[in-house]
């Protein structure tokens, strides 16, 4: 009998648990009305006399040794409740990161770049708040030159000399005035046109510029790099050159890309031609040249300018300009991207 009990007395030394019901199921069994302890005491009548001191001294090592264990656990209990109230839950499983999506505009840019980039163009940048001489003068437009009314400004406040950039164009003079050929660089950026918003068009959007001047840069070289950039992008090599205007280039030329008439949405996105305008371009007018101190005598080059929006519009067939700048989450999550 005194062995048993001191089996139990190393069983409650050593039971523990954070389970409110377990350690209630501990009570109930020791310490409950019917529990072990009240049999042991039951029992401790019908001991010899001889033996009843040290099977007393057992009991009530055994009774205190429960009752402590219940108190202990039930504290730790208490405690954990404490700071859950705090902290909340600590052993429930973490918030999952919720990860972003890098904007379609930036997708399409960076292939962009990357392509350009596998050819040698390196890239360059220039301010949003731009000055009348690198946005329009050096570009070959100057004042009360017609072709000034072909892109709708906005001033910054009442000097009529700084103003937001049309166009990334002005990018190529500030290059041209900072570096000397071979020249090979393309430079993204916003731009702004005082334009009403609509699904088609925004009063700013994204351009990439591109330019290359060295000795001897002909049209050839141009449409030899206008291909391997629709292939690339598009898969499509098929392209077509329409004579155009631009005052910073002559001969000018509008690049569209045969996109082909497979789909329903193939003859919706080229109204039903097969082809679509993507970008301009042509040589750049020895005036731009002298403009920016390059001699047009020594060398030539090309240039050309594409609509990001535009692009990603017609990858992702998205219908409604607005949408890439409403920063609407259920429209950006559905861009994935490696680049
Ligand atoms: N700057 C023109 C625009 O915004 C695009 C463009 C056309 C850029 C021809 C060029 C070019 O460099 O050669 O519409």
């Amino acid at each position: 009998m005194i062995d048993t009990l001191k089996e139990h007395l190393v069983a409650v030394e050593n039971f523990s648990s954070q389970s409110p019901e377990e350690i209630e199921n501990f009570r109930i069994k020791y310490l409950g009305k019917k529990g072990l302890m009240n049999e042991f005491f039951a029992a401790f009548k019908t001991i010899p006399n001889e033996q009843k001191k040290e099977f007393g001294q057992v009991i009530n090592q055994l009774k205190q040794a429960a009752t402590e264990k219940v108190n202990v656990l039930k504290e730790a209990l208490e405690d954990q409740q404490d700071t859950a109230g705090i902290y909340g839950d600590l052993t429930r499983p973490g918030q999952p990161l919720e990860l972003g999506a890098r904007h379609p505009i930036s997708i399409v840019k960076n292939q962009i770049i990357d392509i350009f980039s596998r050819i040698g163009f390196n890239v360059s940048e220039g301010p949003e708040v731009e000055d009348d001489w690198h946005n329009f003068t050096a570009l070959n437009l100057p004042e009360y030159h017609p072709a000034r009314d072909m892109q709708d400004t906005f001033f910054i406040q009442t000097n009529p000399d700084i103003l937001l950039r049309t166009h990334t164009s002005s990018v190529q003079v500030r290059y041209m005035e900072n570096n000397k050929p071979p020249i090979r660089t393309i430079s993204p950026g916003r731009v702004y046109r005082n334009e009403a918003i609509s699904a088609r068009s925004h009063c700013f959007f994204h351009q990439v510029e591109g330019l290359y001047v060295d000795k001897d840069v002909s049209f050839a070289d141009l449409k030899q790099t206008l291909q391997y950039f629709t292939t690339e992008m598009f898969g499509k090599s098929k392209i077509r050159l329409r004579p155009s205007y631009f005052p910073f280039t002559e001969p000018s030329a509008e690049v569209d890309v045969y996109w082909g008439l497979e789909t329903e949405a193939d003859y919706r996105m080229t109204k039903g031609t097969g082809w679509l305008e993507i970008m301009g371009c042509g040589m750049v007018d020895p005036n731009v040249l002298k403009n920016c101190g390059i001699d047009p005598e020594e060398y030539s080059g090309f240039a050309f300018g594409m609509g990001i929006d535009r692009i990603a519009m017609l990858l992702h067939q998205i219908t409604d300009i607005r949408l890439l700048s409403e920063n609407d989450t259920r429209f950006l999550k559905q861009f994935k991207s490696a680049l």
